[in-house]
């Protein structure tokens, strides 16, 4: 009982991101009041509509407010009539960068009743986080043409690392490992046999840390496509994997498929010393906006999320038990939109009425 009001920023943003996070919202307004605090609800119109009819994309003014609340509550960013990359860069990577949200956190974690695609694996097997660097990488944007459109054009893009920026991604997984306290395993996925220099930063800082400070915790290396190939046949394997920020957005839609698919899967944007950002990890959908088919669970436990960074961890236990009680009922038929045999707003009031 913390008495508390945080002010949240919704970014309901393009295609069915409103009508998730509208879901999102009525959830976690019934957990704050059983977990006595209040949540105000700041809305931000932000998203491919707003930069069609205006051509602004994130105004200074805006993500000088966004710097002061507890949270970002975010839809889904990329709209159908704008080209790509243009709101994905303006909009989602720029709060990322902005924030210096420096840790994506993906949890993969199969519920009880929910169907995988993996042969023969159930919850016990596959619960496991993905610490995704969030600042570096290839998403830096450095690079650029020369002789563009012309036979001899050249195309650069280029992975950027920093000691700094991989340290304290490190420090952030050994400390989740250990406070997880299942198999005490962090699991480097890495490229040292051709990115040599990104990488071998990589494994010296991991191996360097861990000696040094979190001897509790057993160290593991992986090379990423090894570590696709294992996160299927053998997904029991991982406690908490760090990686970059390319492979991190790779690896973790594999994740999220195990783990019964977009529907589901929810991410976080962590600043730990600030504002952090949390949304489903799934798209805008545009062929399924505006009918209320869309599964809202992703961002709902994404909510839950946000709840436990901000600092909430009981309501964020409340949100996540509702999820799982309306899981193992039986009556969502499935997870894929349109297939739910409920609508999003009824799928968003079932889980309200067991928070
Ligand atoms: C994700 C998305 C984004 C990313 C895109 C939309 C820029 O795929 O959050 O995983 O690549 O990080
Ligand atoms: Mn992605």
């Amino acid at each position: 009982m913390s008495g508390k009001t945080y002010r949240i920023a919704v970014i309901g943003g393009d295609g069915t991101g409103p009508e998730v996070v509208r879901e999102g919202m009525k959830v976690l307004d019934v957990a704050a009041q059983k977990a006595g605090f209040k949540i105000e609800w700041i809305p931000y119109d932000l998203g491919g509509e707003r930069y069609k009819r205006t051509g602004e994309i994130l105004p200074d003014s805006v993500l000088e407010e966004l710097r002061k609340v507890d949270a970002i509550y975010l839809g889904a960013i990329g709209h159908p009539d704008v080209k790509p990359g243009i709101l994905e860069k303006g909009l989602l990577l720029r709060l990322r960068f902005e924030l210096d949200q420096y840790i994506n956190l993906r949890p993969v974690k199969l519920y009880p009743g929910v169907e995988t695609p993996l042969k023969d694996k159930g919850p016990e097997d596959i619960d496991y986080v993905v610490v995704r660097e969030n600042t570096g990488d290839l998403y830096t944007g450095a690079g650029g043409f020369t002789m563009k459109g012309t036979p001899h054009e050249v195309a650069i893009q280029t992975s950027i690392y920093t000691r700094f920026q991989v340290d304290r991604c490190l420090r952030y997984a050994f400390e989740l490992a250990r406070r997880r306290n299942k198999k005490k395993t962090l699991a480097l996925c890495g490229k040292t046999n051709v990115l040599t220099y990104v990488y071998d930063l990589w494994e010296r800082a991991f191996h360097e840390m861990g000696e040094r400070e979190y001897p509790d915790i057993k160290r593991e290396y992986y090379h990423v496509d090894a570590t696709c190939m294992w996160m299927v046949k053998n997904p029991e394997w991982f406690d908490v994997i760090v990686t970059g920020n390319m492979f991190g957005d790779i690896i973790t839609d594999l994740g999220a498929i195990t783990q019964g698919g977009m529907g589901i899967a929810a991410g976080g944007n962590i600043n730990p010393e600030g504002v952090s950002m949390f949304e489903p990890i799934g798209g805008s959908a545009p062929k399924y906006t505006g009918q209320n088919v869309i599964n809202p669970m992703a961002a709902i436990c994404a909510g839950a999320m946000m709840l436990d960074v901000i600092g909430e961890p009981d309501a964020a236990q409340l949100v996540e038990q509702a999820v799982i009680k309306a899981l193992s009922s039986g009556k969502i038929k499935s997870l894929a939109a349109g297939k739910m045999g409920m609508t999003t707003t009824e799928v968003g009031d079932f889980i309200a009425s067991n928070v």
